[in-house]
């Protein structure tokens, strides 16, 4: 057990990578807070590690506002005694070409993706700092983050903050033996990629050389390496789980052409 006895909170429990992280940290010992924007998912998905033996708790959190997001800690703290890992992971996307993307999308998204895990990882930070006994924090950027990913321009940009906000982190909370990494998944199946037509699915596995979208399974497993003591000398870094997208060009795959325009 890797995790055993650890206390984490993870945001977006509800579904997709989050859900699974919450799912993997508990069978690794870890007593999982869940936070979510939709109450009723985060508790069915607290419920169910529950009944399999695990330790969980859900709730209703908003991680735009800096007062729910407060509560969120704090409550963690009067149930479990202390926090010791946050998984900011909770975010949202709006597609829509540059010249057209709306200024209200564009707030939302850079509310929830970029302020959001700044909110989560301070208030889990001074948490941990309070403890005296060090600490880990996961956020969730996006490979988004080194590539200009057409037509979701607020996307790109918080997830590039994310990263230099990791980095940010790591430096100042090192001293506190803290330390702070990101993630940064390619296209993995979930809610946030499922709505995709098929034809811009398929165009995206042509860029992914593993040939496959990831599971949440993928993703929640690199945190969990990041989360547990083998990641212990590492900070400050963003791991790609890309199946090696960003490893090769826009058009990897050896066994298709690229298109005339390229
Ligand atoms: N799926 C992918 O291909 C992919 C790729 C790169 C990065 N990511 C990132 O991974 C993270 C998780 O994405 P996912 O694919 O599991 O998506 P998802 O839509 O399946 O889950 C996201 C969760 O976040 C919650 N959420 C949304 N807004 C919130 C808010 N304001 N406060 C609290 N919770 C909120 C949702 O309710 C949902 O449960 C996101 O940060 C996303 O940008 C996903």
């Amino acid at each position: 057990m890797r995790l055993q006895g650890r206390v984490a909170a993870i945001t977006g429990g509800a579904l997709g990578i989050g859900r699974e992280t919450a799912r993997l940290f508990a069978a690794e010992g870890a007593v999982v807070a869940l936070g979510d924007i939709q109450a009723d998912g985060v508790e069915t998905v607290a419920r169910a590690i529950s009944a399999g033996g695990g330790r969980a708790s859900a709730m209703a959190v908003d991680v735009g506002d800096a007062a729910q997001v407060n509560a969120f800690v704090e409550r963690i703290v009067a149930e479990f005694g202390r926090l010791d890992i946050m998984v900011a992971n909770a975010g949202i996307a709006h597609s829509a070409p540059f010249l057209d993307h709306p200024e209200a999308q564009w707030q939302r998204v850079l509310r929830v993706n970029l302020t959001g895990v700044f909110l989560c990882c301070q208030a889990a930070a001074r948490q941990m700092v309070k403890q005296g006994d060090g600490g880990r924090i996961i956020s969730v950027a996006s490979i988004n983050a080194f590539r200009g990913v057409e037509n979701l321009v607020g996307y790109n940009a918080a997830k590039a903050g994310v990263v230099e906000l990791t980095k940010t982190m790591a430096v100042e909370l090192a001293a506190h033996g803290i330390t702070a990494n990101a993630i940064a998944p390619a296209q993995i199946d979930t809610r946030l990629t499922r709505t995709l037509p098929e034809e811009a699915r398929q165009r995206r596995v042509d860029r992914i050389p593993l040939g496959r979208f990831g599971e949440p399974e993928d993703v929640a497993r690199a945190a969990l390496f990041l989360a547990s003591d083998d990641a212990r000398y590492i900070t400050g870094h963003t791991l790609a789980v890309d199946g090696g997208y960003l490893a090769g060009g826009l058009w990897s795959r050896p066994d298709r052409p690229a298109p005339p325009s390229l």
